[in-house]
């Protein structure tokens, strides 16, 4: 406890072991979100729009409670949280009861000091066993405690092997966004993690660029990508609903809108997404403007960075095979329709400064031909 959880972040070497268990202590601070916040991102109905900024239109921007897990690892998580902060509410409740007692008893009166020139004071205390020994026993317990429950619940969460029956992810990190393979469908797709309600999720996290961290807290602890090295974690969420995260770590200058979106769906409605993201886009199009947009997306540079199955193989940018079937865009940094796709491929940079993808500069036509 007191421990900055940021400097244990730093010192441990990748983050395998023992983060999980300070991801804990960091996301106290989520207790302070205002609950409709986290209501309206848990409503699976609802849509991004709903917990959006009214003044911006852009979603909140807020951490969704790990104090309302929905995963056997967020829910130990949460247990450990309470029983650390419990013994430090204890502490603090004792230390500031023996300063008030100190200063209330022994604040020097003007009578005391005047009367036998200040041997009001209480009697000095040098070298006491029993003194320095309660000093020194207690904070060692305590830290024993709070060390061996934590150990305890790293071996219990962390897995080195998948979970029987679990679906396999490959989660990879890039400035600004996540890219997510499923081997077992053959789907690539990004921002959006679709998964089934009631059944172990194993993700591998790798980075493209720099570190990032997965952390979905309702779901489970934080967990980086790092560049060249893999680290794995698992799920499993016990309900149907949206899951918000962030990702943790510090990884430029749209970190704060590197957002996640877990969406857990009953087992019809996830085979549903499967089967949908998996049939291959029109391959004759019939409307016009529809072909005039994979021309404008094939002769500009959007097909070097993005794949499209059956248009495009770039793969520097996000996915966009059946883009239209997510609801956000940018990593979650607004709402996806048409009107914010438009605005999106017009500059990028006006929706997420600092985005790795450049304004085309299209002209009204090819804007619209293209969304
Ligand atoms: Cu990715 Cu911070």
């Amino acid at each position: 406890p007191g421990v900055v959880p940021g400097v244990w972040a730093g010192v441990m070497p990748g983050s395998g072991p023992g983060l999980q268990a300070w991801s804990a202590i960091c996301g106290i601070a989520s207790c302070l979100l205002p609950p409709a916040t986290v209501a309206a991102a848990q409503d699976p109905d609802a849509t991004m729009s709903e917990i959006c900024d009214p003044t911006t239109g852009l979603p909140m921007p807020g951490i969704p409670s790990m104090f309302e897990p929905a995963s056997p690892p967020a829910a130990e998580i949460e247990t450990l949280t309470w029983l650390l902060l419990g013994i430090c509410a204890a502490i603090f409740v004792v230390v500031q009861a023996a300063l008030v007692h100190a200063i209330v008893k022994y604040r020097a009166t003007r009578a005391a000091s005047a009367e036998d020139g200040g041997a009001g004071e209480p009697r000095q205390v040098y070298g006491s066993n029993p003194v320095e020994l309660a000093w020194t026993v207690i904070p060692i317990v305590i830290v024993f405690v709070l060390a061996m429950t934590s150990v305890r619940l790293i071996r219990d969460i962390e897995r080195t092997t998948p979970p029987e029956n679990s679906l396999k992810v490959t989660v990879i990190g890039h400035q600004w966004w996540w890219e997510y393979r499923y081997p077992e469908f053959g789907i690539v797709t990004a921002n959006e993690l679709v998964i089934p309600a009631n059944r172990p999720i194993w993700l591998e996290l790798h980075s493209a660029d720099v570190n990032h961290s997965w952390w979905v807290p309702q779901l489970a602890g934080k967990m980086d990508c790092i560049p060249g090295h893999t680290n794995v974690l698992w799920f499993e969420a016990e309900r149907p609903g949206v899951f918000l995260g962030q990702c943790a770590e510090y990884c430029g200058t749209q970190h704060a809108n590197m957002l996640l979106r877990v969406e857990a769906r009953d087992d019809a409605g996830f085979e549903a997404w499967v089967r949908g993201q998996q049939s291959p886009p029109a391959a004759d199009l019939d409307d016009a403007e529809a072909i005039r947009g994979r021309e404008v997306f094939l002769a500009l540079a959007c097909q070097a960075c993005h794949d499209i199955a059956g248009v495009s193989e770039g793969a520097f940018g996000p996915n966009l095979t059946h883009l239209m079937s997510r609801s956000t865009i940018g990593a979650g940094v607004a709402p996806l329709d048409r009107d914010t796709l438009r605005r999106w491929i017009d500059d990028p940079q006006t929706l997420k400064p600092g985005c790795n993808m450049p304004s085309l500069e299209l002209d009204d036509a090819q804007l619209d031909a293209v969304v």
